[in-house]
């Protein structure tokens, strides 16, 4: 039996100047419901965003949103891109590796390429780091500004391939959101 964080209860939220339901846990459970969620996901994110700026409050409501409602996760949030490294950034969920060169781990190769890093199998990752043994699939996304990378952004889960192209397309979407949003350092 996997486990992961426990699902909550729904609740309204007054985000900017919208009012809407935060889905505790989006309907995942089919393509067409996967697609929708992931719409639902986008328009919160650019809500939760209006009129806010700067880095690194955006980069922590976008985190807390994604762990509130995007089911089967154990951990999500930022490494920000340091010369050539990783530094950890706003997250949810347990303590993580705080430094990771780009040289190393999937955080790594995604900062190193540019490139969504869709790992359905961690172990068989070479180089992957392990900062929590719970985790068996992975998917990171570059954070670009104006072509520059600024960070990259970092999804476990305890299930084997929990991740798929409709997860990569609706977090790279989110993700856009969040670039075009903010004041990058
Ligand atoms: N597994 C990642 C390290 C970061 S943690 O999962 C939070 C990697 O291999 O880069």
């Amino acid at each position: 039996m996997v486990s992961w964080r426990g699902q909550r209860s729904p609740g309204s939220a007054t985000i900017g100047s919208m009012s809407f339901e935060v889905a505790d846990t989006l309907d995942m459970s089919t393509p067409g419901a996967k697609r929708a969620s992931y719409a639902l996901l986008v328009a919160q994110v650019r809500a939760l965003l209006e009129g806010e700026r700067d880095w690194i409050a955006n980069m922590a409501q976008f985190s807390a949103l994604v762990w509130q409602s995007v089911p089967q996760l154990n951990w999500a949030g930022f490494y920000l891109a340091r010369g050539e490294e990783l530094v950890v950034g706003p997250f949810q969920g347990k303590v993580a590796c705080v430094r990771i060169p780009f040289a190393r781990g999937v955080c790594g190769a995604c900062a190193r390429t540019r490139e969504v890093q869709l790992v359905e199998d961690v172990h068989a990752f070479p180089g992957h780091i392990a900062c929590d043994s719970a985790s068996n699939s992975e998917l990171v996304l570059p954070v670009l500004a104006g072509g520059r990378l600024v960070a990259v952004f970092d999804l476990d889960s305890p299930l084997t391939a929990r991740f798929d192209a409709d997860d990569a397309r609706g977090f790279a979407d989110a993700v856009a959101v969040l670039a075009a949003a903010t004041d990058w350092p």
